[in-house]
């Protein structure tokens, strides 16, 4: 082994608890992009990851505006034109971490045991983030720098990446690289290292329906007024019928069918009934009659309600008829559809089968189509090989079920191929409550970037193809 890849392997090992303690003040940054009341939480998240840039001897680091919450770049082009550059993703946003009486401990103060660290964001992605850095770290204090790099990491991921496409046409230049490192994809399971290459799109919504003008004594009017809660929950539950079908008329015009030689590499992944029945603790499964859960997951579309409120919740009695209901409903968007199409097709359902005494109104919350990224990909095949090295076996290539809506803008606005991988694991409750990094993976997943920096930069270079 070249002797830097092993002093940059000694100097990962020797420099962990280091590693976790940074990954850990990361962590204690609240750094939720859905929410307004965080918007200087983002900002210091920011200016942190500014710093930690600049520990590993980066230039012309910039935090960039977008529509939204601030993309830091950073450049470390010390390796010199011939050798490649990496543009590594990352996103240092995260969802919100309520239900809050659901965490062993505060969300937001970092908390090992048995070798998990327990924290909103620790899997997705700051924990995968952090992997990328400390590779970096170690290659870039035992010597000289193999390839250089670049660094996006955005802080509106969890909440669509408003308007990155425009931002990254606007930056284009700033941008110029070879390929993308993106490690926010996660893994199957701790010893099945993952290759994605294809991510779902996404298209999401809040419909609102209101029928009287406030609140009334459902003793004085109830049985002459059509509850909006009814109303709803009767349009969501005419979406899906019994066999997991979605109905809004069109729904899978454009849904490219799966054949058989890829149903096949799907069925060989060991993601059967029993994996997804120990994963999400149901006895029985729900989905789209006629497909195995994987490809549910991976290759078909769905629907979901996220969230629904209205009327009274509070303790005790209260005999109301509300005024207003709503919902938050996500679908996951598989090639072809496209995020557009779908609204038209949600409006007219609700168009066609509103009752005629409410009245409602749809809200768009974003969308972006689902991305394919290509396995022949000589960066990506160069992923797998350091993954055969360091795991032992090669990784498996699977469709993910998750958006990562900035990959298709990539493509689209820098003409940029991303390599998909990732050390989350679906048992880290990534956006649920008490989120973990499994410690070992984080580990094994810095030594695996460490020997892809080394490899990339001498063996798998595109011209020796
Ligand atoms: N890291 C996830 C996406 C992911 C998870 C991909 C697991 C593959 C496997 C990412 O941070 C995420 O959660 N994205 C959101 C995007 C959405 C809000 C537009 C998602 O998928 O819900
Ligand atoms: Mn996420």
């Amino acid at each position: 082994m070249e002797t830097n890849q092993k002093k940059a392997f000694e100097y990962a090992k020797e420099n962990n608890p280091s590693f976790i303690k940074s990954l850990s003040d990361f962590l204690r940054i609240k750094t939720i992009s859905s929410d307004s009341n965080y918007s200087s939480d983002i900002r210091e998240g920011a200016k942190w990851l500014v710093n930690i840039l600049e520990g590993l001897g980066a230039e012309n680091i910039k935090i960039l505006e977008t529509q939204k919450h601030p993309v830091v770049f950073a450049e470390l082009l010390k390796a010199g034109n011939e050798k490649p550059t990496i543009l590594i993703y990352g996103h240092y946003d995260v969802q919100p971490a309520d239900p809050l009486e659901l965490w062993h401990c505060d969300p937001f103060e970092p908390t090992i045991k048995d070798d998990l660290l327990f924290a909103r964001g620790a899997s997705d992605m700051k924990g995968q983030l952090m992997i990328v850095l400390s590779a970096i770290k170690a290659i870039v204090e035992i010597g000289k720098l193999p390839v250089n790099f670049k660094f996006l990491i955005e802080g509106g991921e969890e909440i669509g990446s408003p308007g990155i496409q425009s931002f990254l046409e606007e930056h284009k230049s700033l941008f110029k690289c070879d390929f993308v490192l993106n490690l926010d994809a996660g893994m199957i399971s701790k010893d099945k290292p993952t290759i994605v290459y294809g991510l779902r799109g996404i298209a999401a919504f809040e419909i609102h329906v209101t029928g009287p003008t406030q609140d009334l004594h459902s003793g004085l009017f109830g049985g002459v007024v059509f509850n909006p809660i009814h109303a709803l929950c009767e349009l969501v539950s005419g979406m899906k019928d019994e066999d997991g079908i979605i109905l809004l008329p069109g729904f899978y015009d454009d849904v490219v069918q799966l054949n058989s030689q890829e149903r096949e590499v799907l069925s060989k992944l060991g993601m059967d009934e029993d994996y997804y029945k120990e994963q999400t603790g149901v006895d029985k499964l729900f989905g789209e009659k006629g497909y195995t859960p994987v490809e549910q997951v991976g290759i078909r579309p769905t629907l979901d309600i996220n969230g629904i409120w209205g009327g009274y919740s509070g303790e005790g009695l209260k005999t109301v008829i509300p005024s207003k209901s709503s919902v938050k409903l996500s679908m996951r968007l598989v090639p072809d559809q496209s995020p557009e199409k779908v609204k038209s097709q949600l409006e007219a359902y609700l168009a066609d089968n509103a009752p005629k005494e409410v009245s409602w109104k749809l809200i768009s919350l974003g969308g972006d189509p689902a991305s394919i990224t290509d396995l022949n990909f000589y960066a990506t095949r160069c992923f797998a090989d350091s993954i055969e090295e360091i795991w032992g076996k090669p990784p498996v290539f699977q469709r993910g079920g998750g958006s990562i809506p900035i990959v298709l803008h990539i493509q689209k606005a820098l003409g940029l191929e991303s390599v998909l991988s990732g050390f989350s694991l679906p048992e880290d409750n990534i956006h649920s409550p008490n989120e973990r990094l499994d410690l070992d993976v984080f580990r094994k997943g810095i030594i695996t970037v460490i020997n892809y920096v080394y490899r990339i930069a001498d063996s798998c270079g595109k011209n020796n193809d």
